[in-house]
């Protein structure tokens, strides 16, 4: 309902009849008062003028399930949101669904993480308000050993989502660090529960910082408003992403991962470098030539020999 209401209020500048709102949503006086002030306490500012009706100032920068579902127009992506304005990680709650079956596409989002979780054990830093913490779930009809390539369409996804939306070119470090400018903007966590030769399902994390200032950004990184010079909207941002997603993954499940790695490779910085790939207590190095069909990294080593690595950390050398 409160989705329709502000669709209402967005229409002009002017003040709209609280009458003529209630009449056409079907709601009594009393039920759109309590609708317009459960919305006031969540942040929107609205004017009431006796006689006039209610008029919008302005709306806060949240990302509330209706705000997303405006527009959106996805076909399975985001049906179904489980919103919170902080939790310990997206990626717990999402495993616990995904366990209890939930649907695939549902998300669990959060405006800040007490326990955010980035791969190899590390954190992630969630400051309130400034990013997008994501956890989606996904059911793909695909072999498990082809599941990283989900991570590859999640990093594409994302630097499609940031060239159309604020005309940023973005790029990839292998095999899910997304970059501006050789500066850290996103990062994506993918996590799986299968069986030998079935996923059961994948949770594909996203973290994407987007208004932070200096001050909210740990070394080595940056945000889409250190980018631009101002703020941006996370609402249009994540609009933007998911519709993305739910392109590409219907890419992948129509044409197979071909096409997907195609994208990943016109956004890649890795290929062509020199690298050291830090897996456990091993490294592999050499120049990364190219990535498979199943995501791998391909390093052709001093000897020659072409050695393909899953997972790791990629340190550029040259
Ligand atoms: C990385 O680059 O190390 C991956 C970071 C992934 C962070 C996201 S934020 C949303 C989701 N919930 C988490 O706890 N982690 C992922």
């Amino acid at each position: 309902m409160k989705e329709k209401i502000l669709d209402y209020l967005n229409k002009g500048d002017n003040y709209t009849s609280g009458d003529q709102i209630s009449k056409n949503l079907g709601i009594s006086r009393q039920g759109l008062w309590k609708h317009i002030q459960e919305l006031k306490d969540s942040g929107y500012e609205i004017v009431a003028v006796p006689h006039l009706g209610y008029r919008l100032i302005s709306c806060p920068d949240r990302l509330f399930p209706f705000e997303l579902n405006r527009d959106l127009n996805t076909k399975f992506i985001a049906k179904k949101i489980y919103y919170f304005d902080y939790i310990d990680s997206t990626m717990n709650l999402a495993m616990q669904l995904g366990i209890k079956a939930a649907a695939s596409g549902t998300i669990v989002l959060a405006e800040s993480q007490t326990r955010g979780r980035g791969r190899l054990g590390r954190g992630w830093f969630s400051p309130k308000y400034k990013g997008i913490y994501l956890s989606l779930i996904l059911r793909p009809k695909i072999p498990p050993a082809v599941s990283p390539v989900l991570t590859l369409l999640a990093a594409v996804s994302i630097c499609e989502t940031v060239k159309k939306v604020l005309d940023l070119e973005a790029q990839i470090k292998w095999p899910n660090d997304v970059l501006i400018r050789n500066k850290k903007i996103a990062g994506i966590l993918t996590e799986m529960n299968a069986e030998v030769d079935k996923v059961n399902f994948v949770i594909i994390g996203i973290g994407l910082n987007v208004n932070n200032d200096k001050k909210s950004l740990i070394a080595g990184a940056t945000s889409l408003k250190e980018q631009t010079g101002h703020s941006a909207s996370r609402v249009l941002i994540l609009q933007e992403l998911l519709r993305r997603i739910e392109t590409n993954y219907s890419l992948l499940e129509d044409k197979g991962s071909r096409i997907i790695i195609d994208k990943w490779r016109s956004f890649a910085v890795t290929l062509g470098k020199h690298v050291k790939v830090y897996c456990q207590h091993k490294h592999v190095e050499g120049q990364a030539v190219d990535i498979d069909q199943d995501g791998g990294l391909l390093i052709r080593k001093d000897s020659g020999i072409i050695q393909k690595v899953m997972s790791g950390d990629v340190m550029h050398c040259r």
